[in-house]
Formats: structure tokens, sequence, C-alpha cells
């Protein structure tokens, strides 16, 4: 079928628009903006990441469209080991449990994220207090007493965790961190084991970025297998989903849906977003780690998105929820990781301050021709 431009889409949806001044975009009348949650209630779980600003009500506009549109949501930053335990012998739960509460209000599935990563993890955690690196005897009790008292304060409130965040090198093979080296290979088993002990009932997810590049993928289809042989209770494996205009293949996106539920477990979209201004290097993966220098050039919408890239966004969004759909019997969630533009990461990510417009709504809480191309997906 013939894929309609999105200012036929727009046409099409706005039944009544506000007039609006000329160079300015229509803002849509509300009862023309359907709820994610419900165009996609069929097919999948529709989420997004969020911060503090949302959950603790000082973003109002924020607020109104995640009560609208999503029935999950992910803590952005929150639950990371160095704000929820900063130190030793102390938890920081507060925003935490604002983050669990407000999800509660809205009877929305909660995910922690994250409990075991290689990232934003304090050094104090693989060391002693001379700090020389722990044994693996005392560095499994650290994440065993973190795990069960992370997932024990809010068990059978928080769904689904993102147990292990980031294991795998782009090459398949585990990512030398310091989990790995002090505990070995089995420290995923036990993270997995310590998070069903402290709540059965929670699913518990192995999650990382790039998992549609083949090597990967294979490396994660190993990870996952030789846990689930072992008895180990995975649920289900997070594709972050940090994509872009021209990455990665749609056929690769699929071979790997196809192949992780092959696995027999849940497969989910865990933080979706489309990154649409130049890369300063041929790199597609998500490692926070790297930065690179602003230059002019690498920023190049600072005042405005050009319709053209609108359109470029929104046929990618449409391509991507095509496969979703498609996979929608593989597929429980798709989370993006974000509510609107001004809030991605990608604004600061690999190099900070840029403009970027990788989501659905704009900065001024409009929804995206992107948004229009997507609801369209569902009904088609
Ligand atoms: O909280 C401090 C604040 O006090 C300080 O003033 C400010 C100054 O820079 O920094 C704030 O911390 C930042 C934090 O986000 C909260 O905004 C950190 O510098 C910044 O590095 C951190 O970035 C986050 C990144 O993970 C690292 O944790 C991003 O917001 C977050 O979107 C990103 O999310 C990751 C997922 O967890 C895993 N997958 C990849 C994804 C994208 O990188």
């Amino acid at each position: 079928m013939m894929r309609l431009t999105w200012t036929c889409l727009l046409t099409l949806v706005l039944v009544t628009a506000a007039c609006e001044a000329p160079g300015e975009e229509p803002v849509p009348a509300e009862e023309a903006v359907p709820a994610l949650k419900e165009v996609f209630a069929d097919a999948f779980l529709v989420g997004a990441a969020l911060n503090p600003d949302q959950f603790y009500g000082r973003d109002t506009l924020g607020v109104a469209l995640i009560t609208k549109h999503f029935n999950t949501i992910t803590p952005e930053n929150v639950m990371k080991w160095e704000q929820i335990h900063p130190e030793p012998d102390r938890y920081d739960f507060e925003a935490a449990d604002r983050f669990v509460a407000f999800g509660e209000e809205r009877d929305l599935f909660i995910v922690g994220h994250t409990l075991v990563w290689h990232n934003q993890t304090p050094d104090w955690v693989f060391e002693d207090d001379r700090g020389e690196p722990l044994t693996r005897e005392a560095l499994l009790e650290r994440m065993r007493d973190h795990i069960q008292t992370v997932v024990g304060r809010y068990r059978g409130r928080v769904d689904g965790w993102d147990v292990v965040n980031e294991a795998l090198n782009e090459d398949g093979t585990l990512r030398p961190t310091r989990w790995l080296e002090i505990i070995g290979e089995d420290y995923l088993a036990h993270a997995f084991r310590f998070a069903h002990e402290a709540d059965p009932q929670a699913e518990l997810y192995y999650n990382d970025y790039s998992l549609t590049n083949p090597a990967k993928r294979e490396g994660a289809v190993r990870l996952v297998q030789g846990l689930l042989d072992a008895g180990v209770p995975v649920t289900g494996i997070g594709m972050q989903g940090h994509y872009a205009l021209t990455y990665p293949t749609l056929e690769e996106l699929e071979t790997s849906i196809t192949t992780f539920a092959g696995l027999g477990v849940d497969v989910m979209i865990t933080e979706l977003d489309v990154a649409v201004l130049p890369r300063p290097s041929e790199y597609w993966g998500a490692d926070v780690t790297r930065r690179e220098e602003l230059r002019a050039e690498l920023d190049p919408y600072r005042e405005a998105f050009p319709d053209s890239m609108q359109q470029a966004l929104a046929d990618r969004y449409a391509d991507f929820f095509e496969v979703f759909l498609r996979q929608q019997e593989a597929l429980t969630r798709v989370t993006f990781w974000g509510v609107t533009d001004g809030d991605s990461w990608l604004n600061n990510w690999p190099i900070r301050g840029r403009t970027s417009y990788p989501l659905l709504f704009d900065r001024a809480y409009r929804p995206k021709p992107a948004f229009f191309a997507v609801v369209a997906t569902a009904r088609e």
C-alpha cells in the first residue's frame, strides 16, 4: 500500500485544527490524537523512560502525555547503582519510591532499570576498605545485598527488571567489566538468581544495545541459551532500540526479534529512539562513555527541523512499527527512551548541547508527523 505523506495524514486526522500564524505548526485538536496505548492495545505495551521532572509532577505537560499514551514506564536514571546506592551503607530510595508510586497511581507496568551494569556504578562497589579489589566471594555478597535490597523493596510492585545491562562486546564476547574480572562468567547467573529470590513473580531481562548486529545477536543467543540451560530464570531479552535513519536494516531487526523469540523468552524493544543528527563517526552503538567535540556541522537543526527530515523520521518510524506489528506475537513491549525531543539523552550524546529530534513528541509536547505515521501502521 502506498504510504501516506505526513502532511496528507495530518489533513486526514485533524478534524479541527487551530488556526495558526504563517510558518507555525498546526496544533492538532486533542480528540484527533489517539492514545498510543490504545492504538497498540492488542499488540504490545507502549511505554517511555521517565525523568524526575515527570514523576515528581513538575513537568505537568509531560505528565499529561505519559498518562494518556503509555501503559508502561522505566526510570531513565534513578534506579542506577550510583543513584540508588551511592555509598556502601547508604541506599537512597527517595526518587525511586516516587517513580514507583507514579506508576502505581496510574496502574502502569513498571520496569526497574538496572541492577548490574558496568556504567554508573561507583568504584567502591568493587573495592574493600583499603581500596583493594574485592574477592569473588565478597563481590558476590555485595551484588546479592544490592539486588535483594532493591528488588525486595519493590517486590510485587515493580513488574520486571533489567537485571543485567550491556554485558556483551560488539563481537558477541563478554565485555571485560569488573563484574566479569572479579566474579567470572557466572556473574550473570548469580544476578538473575538473586533477583528471582527477592521477587519470584518479577520478570527478569537481559538488556543490551546493537542486538541487531549479527555477531552481537549470536553472542546474546549463546549467553541467554546458556543461562536457560543452567536453569537460570531469564524471562526476556530487551533490545534497546537506539536506532537511526539508516541503522539497523529492517531485515536485521526482524531476524533478531524472531531469533530471540525462538529461545522461548519474551522480546521487548526497551529504549527506542531514532537518531537524526550527523554522526561524528560510524559508531552505531550506545556506549555512554563515548564523547565527541561539538562542531557546527554536527548540529544543523538548532533552529528548526526541516519538513524533509520530519518525513524521513516519520517513514523510518513507520517502517519500524510495521516490523513490530508483524512480530507482535514475540514482542511484549515497546518503550521509548524519553517522552519529548527535549527530554532525550541524544541532545547530550555523544556531543553535549545539540538539538536532536528522535522521539514522537516535539519540544512543545505536540505529536510529530512520526507520531501519526506510527498510529497509521496500526490502521493499515
Ligand atoms: O544527576 C546529575 C546532575 O546532578 C548533574 O548536575 C548533571 C551534570 O552533568 O549530571 C547529572 O547526571 C547525568 C544523568 O544522566 C542524569 O541526567 C549524567 O551526567 C549523565 O551521564 C546521565 O546520562 C544517562 C546515561 O544513561 C548514563 O547513565 C542518560 O540520561 C540516560 O538516558 C542513559 O540511558 C542509557 C541506559 O541507561 C542504558 N542504555 C543506553 C542508554 C542511553 O545512553
